[in-house]
């Protein structure tokens, strides 16, 4: 059977396509088949010139409890060296199109690692959102030291990792990780909106715009600023930026293709 841990819905809105992890008895524990599952589901949509904004969430229960700690509690560091397991996460990293995280529950340690590769989060107002490696005699793993910190500042990070607990979805969108609370029944819902919006944007811009947001995690000002102009001087060479400032003169709504 494929995409079994992971379903997969084309089209849901125009240009959105919605991922859905799927191994509810475990809250959604984030194996390696799945991980490969979603990273290869990903790669697909992410070539699909019929997609423009990918959505990703689990269930109302949970977006994912963390990596599946059943399958790494007998490992040696050896294993887990051999087994590289952040390789699959780096390629989901790269991903060119915008993927929006929908969160309902718990979102926990890889869960929420996971959550931090997307680009935006809506979340339902019973979210639970934490790092509780600390518990397992571990620590975060797939950024949850380094993209948490970047995000949140270097107090609110160490509270989070190292005391383990979970914060609410009101507290995670003070702290900046979560765009919207919503409730529980509109959570998805309003995540596909969002997407839908972003869909009708002109898609190479909206590639490059966000390939210069994602620098500004990794590079100092100058360095960011000089990419960014790249970008920016690059998007003059499409059409969706004649059709744009067309329409905007022309006092008519713009049509990007993508071009
Ligand atoms: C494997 C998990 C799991 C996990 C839950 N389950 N979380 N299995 N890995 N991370 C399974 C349980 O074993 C159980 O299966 C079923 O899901 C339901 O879980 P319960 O514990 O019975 O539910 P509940 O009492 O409601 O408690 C929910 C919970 C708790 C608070 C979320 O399950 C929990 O603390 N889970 C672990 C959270 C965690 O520590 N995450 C970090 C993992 S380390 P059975 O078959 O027993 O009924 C990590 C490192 C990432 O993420 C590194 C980068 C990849």
């Amino acid at each position: 059977m494929k995409n079994h841990l992971v379903l997969v819905e084309n089209q849901v809105r125009p240009g959105v396509a919605l991922l859905r992890l799927n191994r509810p008895k475990e809250l959604n524990a984030l194996n390696l088949e799945l991980m490969a599952e979603l990273r290869d589901a990903l790669q697909a949509l992410d070539q699909d010139p019929t997609v423009r904004v990918m959505v990703l969430t689990g269930n109302d229960k949970a977006f994912a409890a963390g990596a599946d700690i059943h399958q790494m509690s007998d490992k040696s560091a050896i294993d887990m060296l051999r087994i590289d397991q952040f390789s699959t996460w780096e390629q989901i990293r790269r991903l060119k199109k915008p993927l929006i995280a929908a969160v309902s529950g718990f979102v926990l340690g890889g869960g929420h690692e996971l959550v931090m590769h997307c680009d935006m989060v809506i979340a339902s107002e019973s979210t639970r959102i934490g790092q509780p490696e600390i518990m397992l005699g571990i620590m975060p793993g797939a950024g949850g030291t380094q993209r948490l910190t970047r995000q949140i500042g270097k107090i609110a990070a160490m509270e989070m990792v190292l005391t383990g607990k979970p914060i609410g979805a009101g507290r995670a969108y003070e702290l900046g990780l979560v765009n919207k609370v919503v409730p529980v029944e509109i959570y998805l819902e309003e995540a596909l909106k969002l997407a839908a919006e972003i869909a009708e944007k002109a898609p190479l811009a909206v590639r490059l715009a966000k390939e210069a947001v994602l620098k500004a995690q990794d590079f100092g000002l100058s360095e960011g600023l000089e990419f960014e102009r790249k970008n920016f001087y690059l998007l003059f060479a499409t059409q969706d930026q004649k059709e744009g400032m067309d329409a905007f003169v022309n006092k008519r709504p713009p049509s990007f293709q993508g071009q």
